[in-house]
């Protein structure tokens, strides 16, 4: 197993480039299974945990797929198996993308129930919802999800989603997409992830209406065709980024990003004294002398994302005062608090709100992964801790962020990966 080993004290500044979005990348792989007409070239992908758990996935149910310098190429002509199986389904919960598509395209799907995850019950109720109001028929046996359509062709219909979920809104449209008639997704979510998506369906021949908002309109066809596309770059990989600079007292320039995709996370980096200047496609962050506490409360898009709840708090733990940090979407993400505490940071946790006493001296100890973005939270405070703090289970980091360490050391991080055995 790998540990990150970081020595503690340097400033993180200079310029770098974001990677692909890990999280735009899974739904439009996913899509790829909608159609058999021709290859898809698909630019700017993660060199990911999660992608090449994916690729595997697609490869087992007889797709054909490529990875080489950031292109993956997939061909989904002889699609044969429609049975996504545990192992894979487990270590990665959004294999459940595969759903759709693979009712849309052949009637019939066979997937794995995904388990839990570290930061509390994952359900996936709402995608089984989507699709049984598309006309599908779903039993759960055997720890499966069988799913199948009467005639073979879903049918459109009006999905109403009570709370917005990335996943089921991708799972909708991927399903929508080749379904008889129209369908309407109400309370779909905002998501950049999902707004991609919709563009991808739409350049491989959907017609979408509503793209970018909570109404969203899909008129079925008959078929789709294979494209090359370019994926958008990492939003929370880049706001990771620029908390490493924030927690550390330096100053960073993100390439190769839509700052429009960030503004909340940009917003309370001013509010907690950085200064932040953008341009179309980078953003430019300074820390300032004293990092101020900033509350946060993280909610669906376009609000604060859950995804940077974690690296938010590493960082408050820097800032003086007190900071109050809320979870709307999972309420019980704090499995990242203790190991943080243990590193000497001072975070009470009250009901679904941790409270972050700062700023706190930390010093370097061992710290435990739990999950992809508490890793991501011990790294960063790992960065700004006195001594040398070893950061264990790093196949959490891995799932998505590229070579993060690499990209740290490039801007005067002094981080070494390192093989260790778990007893
Ligand atoms: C996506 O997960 C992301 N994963 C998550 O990022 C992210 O935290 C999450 O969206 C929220 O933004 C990918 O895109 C691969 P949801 P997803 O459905 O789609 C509840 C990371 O760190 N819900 O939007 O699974 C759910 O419990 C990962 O990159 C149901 O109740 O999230 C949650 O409270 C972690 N029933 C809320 O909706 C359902 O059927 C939002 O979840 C589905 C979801």
């Amino acid at each position: 197993m790998d540990k990150l080993v970081i020595r503690g004290g340097r400033r993180i500044s200079g310029c770098i480039t974001a990677s692909g979005s890990k999280n735009t990348s899974l739904p439009i792989i996913a899509a790829t299974l909608l159609t058999g007409n021709g290859t898809f070239s698909l630019h700017n992908i993660p060199d990911l945990k999660d992608i090449l758990t994916f690729t595997q996935l697609l490869h087992h149910l007889g797709a054909e797929t490529s990875f080489s310098g950031n292109t993956l190429t997939v061909s989904s002509r002889n699609v044969k198996s429609l049975q996504a199986p545990y192992e894979l389904v487990k270590k990665m919960r959004a294999s459940i993308y595969v759903l759709g598509p693979l009712l849309a395209r052949f009637g019939h799907a066979r997937v794995s129930l995904p388990g839990g995850c570290a930061f509390g019950p994952r359900p996936i109720d709402l995608h089984l919802m989507a699709m049984e109001k598309l006309g599908a028929t779903i039993t759960i046996e055997t720890g499966f999800i069988d799913a199948t359509v009467k005639g073979g062709k879903l049918q459109g219909a009006h999905i109403d989603f009570p709370i917005s979920s990335v996943g089921a809104t991708g799972n909708a449209l991927m399903a929508a997409v080749l379904a008889e008639g129209t369908t309407t997704i109400s309370n779909a979510a905002m998501e950049p992830e999902i707004e991609t998506l919709c563009k991808f369906l739409t350049a491989m021949g959907a017609t979408i209406r509503g793209t970018g908002s909570t109404e969203l309109q899909i008129e079925g066809t008959d078929s789709l065709n294979a494209i090359e596309f370019h994926n958008v770059f990492d939003r929370i990989e880049t706001g990771t980024l620029l908390a490493a600079a924030a927690i550390t007292g330096g100053d960073i320039t993100v390439n190769g990003v839509d700052p429009e995709q960030l503004k909340a996370v940009l917003k309370k980096f001013i509010h907690a004294g950085c200064s932040v200047e953008t341009t179309v496609s980078s953003v430019t962050l300074k820390s300032p002398e004293k990092l101020l506490s900033t509350d946060v409360t993280a909610k669906p898009y376009p609000a604060f994302p859950t995804d940077m709840q974690a690296q938010w708090i590493a960082l408050m733990t820097q800032a003086e005062g007190i900071s109050h940090i809320i979870d709307k979407v999972y309420h019980e993400r704090f499995n990242h608090i203790p190991e943080l505490n243990r590193l000497g940071a001072h975070i009470d946790i009250r009901k679904n709100q941790a409270v972050v006493h700062g700023p706190q001296k930390l010093s370097g100890t061992t710290v435990m992964s739990t999950d992809l973005r508490a890793s991501a939270s011990l790294v960063l405070a790992g960065l700004v801790a006195e001594g040398t703090s070893e950061v264990l289970r790093v196949y959490h980091l891995d799932r998505g962020y590229e070579k993060i360490e690499t990209k740290l050391n490039s801007l005067g991080a002094d981080i070494t990966r390192e093989k260790y055995i778990e007893f």
